[in-house]
């Protein structure tokens, strides 16, 4: 692997959809961001709904919503690498989590890594990683990383700081994983602009999507197969090979 130390900064998003302050969703989500900058350098922008959901309920169209949101958006879309998390609601995430993801532009994360993280007040809807968060990054063809992060409320002190030795080892793992597939992610600082025209698209368009279309992939150098990737996907000559 590459030093780390010496690239720039990952372009991080970090999204809570606790809507309670203080929130057990937040203290992990954060707890994730801090196992991270231990292990490389990130600039992160972190989303609390526990700040901003009472704005987002009202909103049908993008550009109904207050510019804080707005732009929130726009920061996600251009992100490095994702990490959200959610509450569990009726065993799922919450509307509001999944109306916040509505508005974003649908091409927009391709290829983006996401580490899936949850807190829930039983153990027995730690799947909700799998069957409601994974399918959600899917549907917009982001690279969910293997190992999401699943907490219950004994993993948290009373002040709702992450408490549990289990919890810290799980969010080492996570993070210890996610490197990999960070290290070569996509296009670090390039995504910004390649993703600038969709926003603006998303904001006019009144979140009235086209069907999906893929789109090319964003340059990564250290991928091996995306060549071979890129010429199914769009029917180009494959490169030469240099002798
Ligand atoms: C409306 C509502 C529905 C909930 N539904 C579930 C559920 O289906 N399964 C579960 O494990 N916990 C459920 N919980 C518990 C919360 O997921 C849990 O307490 C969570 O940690 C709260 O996160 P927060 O502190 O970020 O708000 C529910 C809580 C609320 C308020």
């Amino acid at each position: 692997m590459s030093n780390f130390a010496q690239q720039k900064p990952l372009n991080i998003v970090a999204v809570s959809g606790g809507l309670n302050n203080p929130s057990k969703t937040e203290s992990l989500v954060q707890a994730i961001i801090d196992e991270l900058g231990e292990a490389t350098p990130i600039h992160v922008h972190f989303i609390k709904f526990s700040e901003i959901g009472h704005l987002l309920g009202g909103a049908i169209y993008r550009n109904q919503l207050p510019e804080q949101i707005q732009a929130d958006l726009a920061k996600l879309e251009a992100a490095d690498a994702l990490i959200v998390g959610t509450p569990v609601y009726r065993a799922s995430f919450t509307g509001l989590f999944k109306h916040f993801f509505d508005f974003v532009e649908q091409t927009a994360l391709v290829d983006v890594p996401v580490l899936l993280a949850a807190s829930g007040g039983s153990d027995r809807h730690a799947l909700v990683l799998e069957h409601q968060l994974r399918p959600l990054f899917s549907f917009f063809q982001a690279q969910t990383l293997p190992i999401g992060v699943y907490a219950t409320d004994k993993d948290f002190s009373a002040e709702y700081t992450v408490k549990s030795e289990q919890l810290l080892d799980r969010i080492k793992l996570a993070v210890a994983r996610a490197l990999p597939v960070l290290e070569w992610a996509p296009a670090k600082g390039e995504r910004a602009a390649a993703v600038k025209d969709k926003t603006e698209q998303a904001k006019q368009n009144l979140g009235i999507n086209k069907l999906i279309e893929q789109e090319e992939v964003l340059p990564s150098a250290a991928v091996p197969s995306l060549d071979a990737a890129e010429t199914r996907l769009h029917h180009k000559k494959p490169k030469q090979q240099v002798a």
